[in-house]
């Protein structure tokens, strides 16, 4: 064997890609125990074959022919492609040719290289069908994100609407107390000037000193109306105001109605904070509503709150915490939750709290947090400096 050749054979015999020589009839001159193997044969076997029916898969065949056929004809002398090639057994083999046009015993023939590209076609069919799952899951992700969003937006609004009634109710509840008792006093001094005309006493003193006196009950009563609108009103532009004016106004707008609790402030920090003055308010009162509620519920001897105005780590606090026993463990998760209560629906509606949340951070951009401490619940309300 000539030395070429020789040369040759220890190259392609050993080589770990498949190498084959085919004549200008398609034949096999030449296979190699890579490409052999690649397709489940013995070089012998391959060569014995008659065309490339056998191992090239039916559907790549024409293409193939045209393919070799050209460079036969040496119109393109080389070419790269893939193509399916067929296993033994029946399974497909996605391979990879390097082709050129050689002289072989002084013929035209084909020359080339194989390399078995099975796994990486597997590879890359499972990234692709991978990434239109992941586009697809995207596309579906983005429009349920998007539901979702509608059907919180819309259940907010209607939680919202539905607080804005319980305001509303509490407003009216709170009126209802304060008028009681002035009410009352109208009443009597009704009777009593009826009284006095009736026995013919309804002197100029005794008129005098009712109207007067009624008077002045109508203005306070008109007094309190203002002040729970006040109280109550939604304010459009946020404002800065002091801390400790929303306090004072909370403490002293609570004790009209607070049924013998004591409330002891202890405010440590004049902060100014910015936002809707009444909607902070209103998070106080809820707060100091929900602890009366449960110290009265509870019977507590010595019932007290207290409300801490400090400066904590660049941040207003706000602390209001109760002896009333605090908030049982299986439930203290959900407070914040819309319509969560322990209450009968007289009593409660669970929007309070939620009312609080949304306005301490939605609003106010704060956060607020609750604890159960030695005697009682403890709320927090963190806010940013102004
Ligand atoms: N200081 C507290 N001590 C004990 N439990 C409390 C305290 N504050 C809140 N809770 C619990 O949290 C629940 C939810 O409070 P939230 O204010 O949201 O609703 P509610 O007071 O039940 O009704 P409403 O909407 O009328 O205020 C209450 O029902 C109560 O069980
Ligand atoms: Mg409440």
């Amino acid at each position: 064997m000539p030395i070429k050749e020789k040369f040759f054979h220890i190259m392609t015999d050993n080589a770990m890609v498949g190498v084959y020589i085919i004549d200008k009839k398609l034949m096999w001159r030449y296979v190699n125990d890579a490409l052999a193997a690649m397709l489940g044969y013995t070089p012998e076997e391959m060569l014995g074959m008659v065309g490339l029916d056998s191992v090239i898969h039916p559907d790549e065949i024409p293409q193939m022919v045209r393919n070799s056929q050209q460079r036969l004809s040496g119109e393109v002398p080389s070419a790269h492609y893939e193509t399916r090639a067929l296993h033994k057994s029946g399974h497909v083999v996605n391979i990879e040719i390097f082709a050129n046009l050689i002289n072989y015993k002084g013929q035209r023939a084909l020359a080339g290289t194989v390399i078995d590209i099975t796994a990486r076609i597997a590879a890359e069919k499972q990234l692709h069908e991978q990434r239109q799952e992941l586009e697809m899951l995207n596309r579906t992700l983005e429009q349920r994100v998007a539901e979702a969003l509608a059907v919180s937006r819309e259940k907010d609004q209607v939680v919202m609407q539905q607080s804005r009634f319980v305001a509303m109710g509490e407003m009216v509840a709170g009126i209802a107390h304060q008028w009681r008792q002035p009410l009352n006093m109208l009443g009597m001094s009704v009777q009593a000037l009826q009284l006095a005309h009736t026995k013919g006493k309804l002197t100029d003193e005794i008129m005098e000193r009712h109207s007067l006196k009624s008077l002045e009950v109508l203005k306070s009563m008109s007094h309190t109306i203002d002040d729970f609108r006040n109280f109550f009103r939604p304010e459009n532009d946020p404002q800065c105001f002091r801390l400790d004016d929303v306090v004072e106004r909370v403490v002293s707008f609570f004790n009209s109605n607070a049924n013998g609790i004591a409330i002891t402030t202890d405010v440590r920090s004049q902060s100014i904070v910015c936002g809707h003055m009444n909607e902070l308010s209103q998070v106080v009162l809820c707060i100091l509503n929900n602890a009366r509620d449960a110290l009265l519920e509870r019977h507590v001897a010595g019932p007290i709150i207290l409300v801490t105005v400090i400066r904590d780590n660049n941040m207003n606090l706000i602390k209001v915490s109760d002896n009333a026993g605090g908030i049982p463990e299986q439930v203290i998760g959900r407070i914040f939750d819309p319509f969560f209560s322990t209450k009968d629906a007289l009593n409660g509606t669970g929007l309070g709290l939620y009312m609080v949340k949304s306005i301490v951070e939605k609003s106010m951009k704060g956060t607020v947090t609750v604890k159960n401490t030695a005697t009682g619940a403890e709320f927090s309300i963190l806010l940013p400096l102004h």
